[in-house]
């Protein structure tokens, strides 16, 4: 697949800050699902390093509030800097995804890459936490990691190669989400697709270097990618 906007990203600095499956594809392919204009204010929510986050306000024009739990947002900064982004095009900041501290309404758009599953497992998450901060109108974009088909009940090897059946708890189907999605009154399903580039977001995060990604390796060699989907969520707020 081309991906122009990605591609502007030196592959070291995709691999050294990427946290799963490399996000710069994910973002680009779920973005051309939508057409969210320059100038949206867009929260990327779950940023990690702040890939997408770059990505969005350096080739969509995009003023992103990078809202993250885990990682540092001065070093993030200093990445956006290095990207030849200012504040004014993009805000980092630590947040939990279940108290974000913005007003109703504040967003035009939320896009959230590889991460969604941390939080959104819970089918009230949705409503409660997420809906309100977007306009009336606005997009929702996620790409989440999925299973072909949950195999909980008896997970194959190849996935149990690198993870626990606690850790493969993470990931479903589409049906899966797509019975958790319905549920939330004021979210109207646009679109729920598995993603193409799901094979080579695999492909490039396991050829790096660092413990997680050594880690993931081993089951991906092991043919865990013919098990795993990343599915694609485009939401309207009604
Ligand atoms: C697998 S990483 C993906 C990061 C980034 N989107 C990427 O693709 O490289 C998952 C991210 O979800 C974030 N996360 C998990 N739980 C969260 C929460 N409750 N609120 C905000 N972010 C959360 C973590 O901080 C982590 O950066």
């Amino acid at each position: 697949m081309n991906f122009p906007k990605a591609d502007t990203f030196p592959i070291s600095v995709m691999r050294e800050r990427s946290m799963g499956p490399n996000p710069l594809k994910l973002c680009e392919e779920l973005l051309g699902l939508a057409s969210i204009p320059a100038g949206s204010v867009v929260l990327d929510l779950g940023s990690g390093a702040g890939l997408t986050s770059a990505l969005m306000a350096r080739e969509c024009g995009f003023v992103v509030y990078a809202a993250d739990l885990w990682s540092d947002p001065s070093n993030n900064m200093r990445f956006f800097e290095e990207c030849g982004l200012t504040n004014r095009q993009v805000v980092p900041l630590k947040a939990d995804a279940t108290a974000l501290p913005f007003a109703r309404g504040f967003f035009d758009a939320v896009v959230s890459v590889d991460s969604y599953n941390y939080f959104g497992r819970d089918p009230e998450y949705l409503g409660e936490h997420l809906l309100p901060l977007v306009k009336r109108g606005g997009e929702l974009l996620f790409a989440i990691p999925g299973m072909v088909r949950d195999c909980h009940d008896d997970p194959p090897a190849c996935l149990l190669a690198s993870w626990t059946p606690e850790q493969l708890e993470f990931i479903h189907d589409i049906g899966w989400w797509r019975a958790n999605i319905a549920q939330t009154e004021g979210a109207e399903i646009l679109d729920m697709c598995e993603m193409a580039c799901t094979r080579e977001a695999w492909a490039d995060w396991v050829a790096c270097d660092n413990e997680y990604a050594v880690g993931d390796r081993v089951a991906v060699e092991a043919g865990a990618v013919d098990h795993l989907s990343t599915i694609a969520v485009r939401l309207r707020r009604r």
